[in-house]
């Protein structure tokens, strides 16, 4: 495995590799890795000859007062677990590298990027369009996996790839849980015992819904309530709605298409965000399917 931290340095690297004919997999992240993140390195290994792995704790996509300086951070257990899953090239670039001195231009996501988390985190996602734009940019990946955790992410990098014909596929592999239900984030480090304990709430508001709609029951507003019923424990609930997960518009009424609910909500000062889908079919075509990715 190659650590490279310099653009110059990454594209030798990835010269060689384009050369040789090899296809490229690009799994995007903030480090502190855990097994939400190994899922899509080992969706990216096992469908690309060569997997790039970027660490980077991007700056422009923190609002001010947010937790930039305190993000968790263990480069060398990131470095030992990119090597055990077969990473290729792992990019851990400097903030100065990604963004330097007169740094000016961005990607402006749209109403998709104000919406939901956007509302609550001005500017999130045009830093997050932004970096993932740059990183396509350098890498030019054949496929880059995000995951469904970060569902309005995946959604709105499908938007940019799109509006901005990116040559790039995008594909996004399910929500990887700790075995109670709590979706994995890095940012679980800052929950306490109690604040955990009560986190389970919404996986278990997300699951009993889940069931409720595999059940027959298609009114959005019955599946977001039932969901809202197991966050009372909460410190503040900033938004708990079925949405379209290609738009992100908010449903209301009967669903007949797939659809996602979608939460966020702040506990212990800490903000944790899930969702699951729901489909009246079955599949919903743009995922990695649940099944497929047990297999692999
Ligand atoms: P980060 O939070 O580190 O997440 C990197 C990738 O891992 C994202 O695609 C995210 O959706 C995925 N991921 C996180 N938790 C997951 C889980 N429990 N199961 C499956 N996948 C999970 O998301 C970012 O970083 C940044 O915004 C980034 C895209 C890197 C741009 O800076």
């Amino acid at each position: 495995m190659r650590i490279v931290r310099s653009i110059p340095e990454l594209r030798v690297a990835l010269k060689a590799v384009r050369e040789s004919g090899q296809s490229i997999g690009l799994v995007p992240t903030m480090g502190f890795l855990h097994e939400g993140h190994a899922s899509l390195i080992r969706q990216s290994t096992a469908r690309c000859d060569t997997t790039v792995v970027s660490v980077f704790v991007n700056p422009s996509q923190f609002c001010p007062g947010e937790d930039l300086d305190r993000y968790p951070r263990d480069l060398e257990r990131d470095q030992n677990l990119c090597l055990k899953l077969g990473v290729a090239i792992l990019f851990m670039p400097e903030a100065a590298e990604i963004y330097p001195t007169g740094f000016t231009t961005s990607i402006e996501v749209g109403p998709m990027g104000d919406a939901l988390c956007g509302h609550y985190r001005p500017g999130h996602f045009r830093g997050v369009a932004t970096v993932v734009t740059k990183l396509f940019n350098l890498v030019q990946p054949d496929l880059a996996f995000f995951g469904q955790k970060d569902l309005q992410q995946t959604s709105i990098i499908r938007r940019v790839v799109k509006d901005l014909n990116l040559p790039v596929d995008i594909l996004v592999a399910p929500t990887v849980r700790e075995p109670d239900g709590l979706a994995l984030s890095s940012r679980n480090a800052y929950l306490d015992p109690k604040a955990r304990q009560t986190a389970l709430g919404i996986s278990r508001g997300l699951g009993k819904a889940e069931r409720r709609f595999q059940e027959g029951e298609r009114d959005a507003a019955s599946l977001a309530a039932t969901v809202r019923g197991e966050l009372l424990d909460m410190d503040e609930i900033q938004y708990c709605e079925a949405v379209d997960p290609v738009t992100m518009d908010i449903l209301a009424g009967t669903i007949t298409r797939p659809a996602a609910l979608c939460v966020a909500v702040v506990l212990g000062g800490t903000r944790l965000i899930d969702n699951v889908l729901l489909s009246p079919s079955g599949v919903v075509t743009q995922f990695i399917s649940h099944l497929e990715s047990k297999d692999s």
